[in-house]
């Protein structure tokens, strides 16, 4: 590589860290937003009258936030890049810009309005309510825009030196974005916001959603005993203890470079285990091959989806299904899995590669489904997605386990997937340190700070 090819890999990776970033705040700042409509159906069902304490820190919060990001010269030099590569979309940059204004006249408003709770109560109910779910309505809809529309253009148009603009122009010094101490007061004021939200909301809108009993569920499908993996001379997971009930849901969190990837591939056989024994309804596979455990019912479905990009949509499903010959059957699944994924069957003839980070997603685990496994292992599928397209993944993982199939899911977004999860194991270099049904992991404080930021 040249030193100007390095140069260019290297500002292109920091966009996508920007992306990255950017994509984080707004998923904390939806389940903020997920909290205000809890909060807001409580004082409508219930008609409780607000906390004022917890709101005036949520109205603190989004202001203080959006004030950040957005109030210096240099704020939206994203916006301005972009406008000048793309002149379609500078009606939209100019809408999203006055959304900001507006935002801040419309904090007052509800601060006037909670305040008029507090004092006349029940009659200004009504109002502070309405004005509520048109604000949470409105902030929804700027980062659905952003991430449906600016993003994905930024990510095309813009320029790697672009990119190194935009980064080096902020004044990281103050921003909630890039600047680390600053991340770091924004988690802090979650935290306190989490600290005096009731109980019964589970801390920022995380409720675990209410257990779907699948058929056959409860025994011990798949057994992990004693389990150890090296790469060469280097052991990276060492005796590993976890089992996985017929019908479950079970999550898997843990810091990048933890094993989790690893502690899928022992599972699915691509890597072999070193010590340890793993069962999988009671017969023992600790030494059968990958391909015979698909066959068994073992499906993993790897990090970074991993379709093939030069073939077709088509032919990336049949080949989900290379272990059971091609018969009529295979041709039924085939259409079940279109039926399920009805974008799969519109974009059937488009190469793998031409879809976008979700579609991707979705052939990847259609590709697995093809298999017909009874297990499914998970890597990492809300990876790099946008939160309205995770939200879909995590619906399709939960109508998974419906039909009857129990899933193994390594997330580092790690609230969705223990709201989800039956179970929870955290795993930290290479070793289990916490397991839990998953409303105990949500409310561990050590899982809190570590994982979900809070
Ligand atoms: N193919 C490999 N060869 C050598 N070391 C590896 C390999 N893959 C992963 N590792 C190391 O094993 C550890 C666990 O990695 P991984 O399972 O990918 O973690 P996670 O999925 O939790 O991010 C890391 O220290 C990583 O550097
Ligand atoms: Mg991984």
């Amino acid at each position: 590589m040249s030193e100007q090819d390095t140069d260019m890999a290297l500002a292109q990776s920091r966009g996508e860290q920007a992306i990255r970033i950017i994509v984080q705040e707004h998923q904390a700042l939806w389940r903020i937003l997920d909290l205000l409509d809890l909060l807001l159906s409580d004082m409508n069902v219930n008609e409780q009258r607000p906390d004022e304490r917890l709101f005036v820190k949520i109205f603190d919060y989004i202001e203080h936030f959006s004030h950040r990001v957005h109030s210096t010269p240099t704020d939206i030099e994203l916006y301005k890049r972009l406008g000048a590569r793309s002149p379609e979309t500078v009606p939209l940059l100019d809408k999203l810009s006055r959304g900001y204004r507006v935002g801040h006249e419309r904090l007052q408003e509800l601060r006037h309005l909670l305040a008029q709770c507090m004092t006349h109560w029940p009659e200004a109910r009504e109002p502070f309510s309405h004005a509520l779910a048109r604000f949470t309505e409105a902030l929804r809809k700027h980062i659905r825009k952003e991430e449906g529309v600016v993003i994905p253009r930024a990510r095309k148009l813009l320029s790697e030196d672009d990119w190194a603009h935009i980064i080096e122009s902020r004044d990281v010094e103050n921003d909630p974005l890039f600047g680390e101490r600053v991340r770091e007061e924004f988690r802090e004021l979650r935290h306190e916001i989490i600290n005096c939200t009731p109980e019964r909301f589970g801390g920022l809108g995380l409720t675990p959603s209410a257990p779907v009993q699948a058929p056959g569920a409860g025994e011990g499908m798949l057994v992990v005993q004693g389990l150890a993996t090296a790469y060469g001379q280097i052991e990276v997971l060492h005796d590993i203890d976890l089992r996985i009930n017929r019908g479950e849901i079970v999550s898997l969190v843990g810091a990048n470079g933890a094993g989790k990837s690893t502690l899928l591939m022992t599972l699915s056989g691509l890597q072999p285990a070193t010590r340890g024994r793993l069962t999988f309804e009671g017969r023992d596979l600790t030494r059968v091959p990958a391909d015979q455990r698909v066959a068994e019912g073992i499906v993993q479905v790897p990090e970074g989806r991993q379709v093939f990009k030069d073939l077709s949509v088509h032919d990336n499903l049949l080949l989900g299904a290379y272990t059971r010959g091609r018969s009529q059957e295979v041709m039924d699944d085939l259409d079940r899995m279109y039926a399920k994924f009805p974008i799969l069957r519109q974009k059937r003839h488009n190469l793998a590669g031409e879809l976008s980070g979700g579609q991707q997603q979705m052939l990847a685990m259609g590709r697995a489904l093809m298999a017909r496994p009874r297990l499914l292992l998970l890597d990492e599928p809300s990876m790099g997605l946008a939160p309205l397209i995770i939200e879909e993944i995590f619906d399709i993982i939960r109508e998974l386990k419906k039909e009857g199939i129990t899933i193994f899911l390594v997330e580092q977004n790690a609230s969705q997937a223990l709201a989800l999860a039956d179970r929870g194991y955290v795993l930290e270099t290479g070793r289990v340190v916490i397991e839990g049904t998953g409303r105990e992991l949500l409310s561990n404080e050590k899982v809190r700070e570590a994982y979900l930021g809070m």
